[in-house]
């Protein structure tokens, strides 16, 4: 009787005896991130923590804000709540280094996600994008585009190595042509934080010291490039002027659409967090990460990699890579 009790309150759902908070079964991972505040972050948190609810795994999530030193504190946090893994994005790749010595103390294995953790002698994986070949694919594209004339050169924050690696690539293609006084380049700087508003900001003043007379732009992503075609549109040159972009954001789809960006980079964030979840999942189990000897230099040591490839979108090819594909929805990016 009591057996049958029991099996009819479990079919219900209900327990007839106090059990402790039900744990995941997966392991415990922590999760730090950069910021919200940009679309493509927002998606890696989202794919994520859909990955381990589907896998059963207790993430916890944390997100600093730009802050390097809040970072620190969060993960400190992080560790003190035993987590097994930590998937870690820095905001500041060398400060950020302090975690992985935090993190190894505690036994934890961190993967270094989208961008590179620098100056730690320690182990740990690297999570990316070829980021030297999303720089390549932005210069090859706007020096086809624009082979002579005036440019203004941005880069993103310069607390990010991706912000470099991105750079390096482009300037494989601008440094020739400058170098030979096809190409003049009017600005080149890095944007604090990745700031849309700083980016405009770079724009106006460059757009001012060259009476308006500035043939293309190296935007490093799709926030820097909408600072940039903003300060474009004030003069009515949005549309007039090629601007390259990265991370295939709805918003950057959208400029592509009407005309006003020229590019962006699909880094496709899905795979990217499903790939660490899984890779934290077989850390957590003990299991090797064959990277197929793929490592970057991180100014101590070659940290073993895994790089997924990134691809250039243009107008022409949006709508099969975007929107096809599930990345962004139609009536989103065809607005009226
Ligand atoms: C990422 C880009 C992103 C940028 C700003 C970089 O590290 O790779 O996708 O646009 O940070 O958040």
């Amino acid at each position: 009787m009591r057996l049958k009790t029991a099996v009819l309150a479990a079919c219900a759902g209900i327990s007839l005896f106090p059990v402790p908070r039900a744990e995941a079964a997966g392991p415990k991972i922590g999760l730090s991130l950069p910021t919200q505040r940009e679309e493509r972050w927002v998606k890696d948190k989202q794919v994520m923590e859909a990955e381990a609810k589907k896998k059963g795994i207790d993430l916890r999530v944390q997100v600093t804000d730009n802050d390097a030193a809040k970072q620190v504190a969060q993960c400190e946090n992080l560790i003190s709540q035993g987590i097994k893994i930590l998937i870690l994005a820095p905001h500041d790749a060398s400060s950020a280094s302090v975690i992985i010595d935090k993190a190894a103390k505690a036994g934890i294995k961190v993967i270094s996600y989208d961008r590179l953790v620098t100056d730690s002698p320690l182990d740990y994986y690297y999570l990316s994008f070829d980021n030297v070949k999303v720089g390549e694919l932005q210069g090859e594209f706007i020096t086809r585009k624009v082979p002579k004339g005036t440019y203004v050169v941005l880069a993103g924050s310069p607390t990010d190595n991706n912000a470099k690696l991105f750079r390096e690539g482009a300037m494989k293609f601008i440094k020739p042509l400058a170098d030979k006084g096809d190409i003049k380049i009017a600005m080149d700087q890095f944007v604090k934080d990745w700031q849309p508003s700083e980016a405009q900001k770079l724009c106006e003043q460059a757009l001012t010291a060259n009476q308006n007379k500035v043939d293309a732009v190296l935007a490093p992503n799709d926030g820097t490039a909408g600072g940039c075609i903003q300060a474009l549109a004030a003069q009515g040159l949005a549309g007039k002027v090629p601007i390259t972009g990265q991370d295939a954001e709805l918003a950057g789809a959208i400029r592509i659409v009407q005309g006003t960006q020229s590019m962006t980079i699909f880094k496709d964030t899905r795979e990217l967090g499903k790939k660490a979840i899984e890779m934290a999942v077989d850390l957590a189990a003990g299991k090797p990460i064959d990277t197929k000897g793929r490592t970057v230099h991180n100014n101590k040591k070659d940290v073993p990699s895994v790089l997924l490839t990134p691809l250039i979108v243009t107008k022409d090819t949006l709508d099969d890579m975007l929107v096809k594909s599930g990345y962004l929805k139609k009536e989103q990016v065809y607005r009226k």
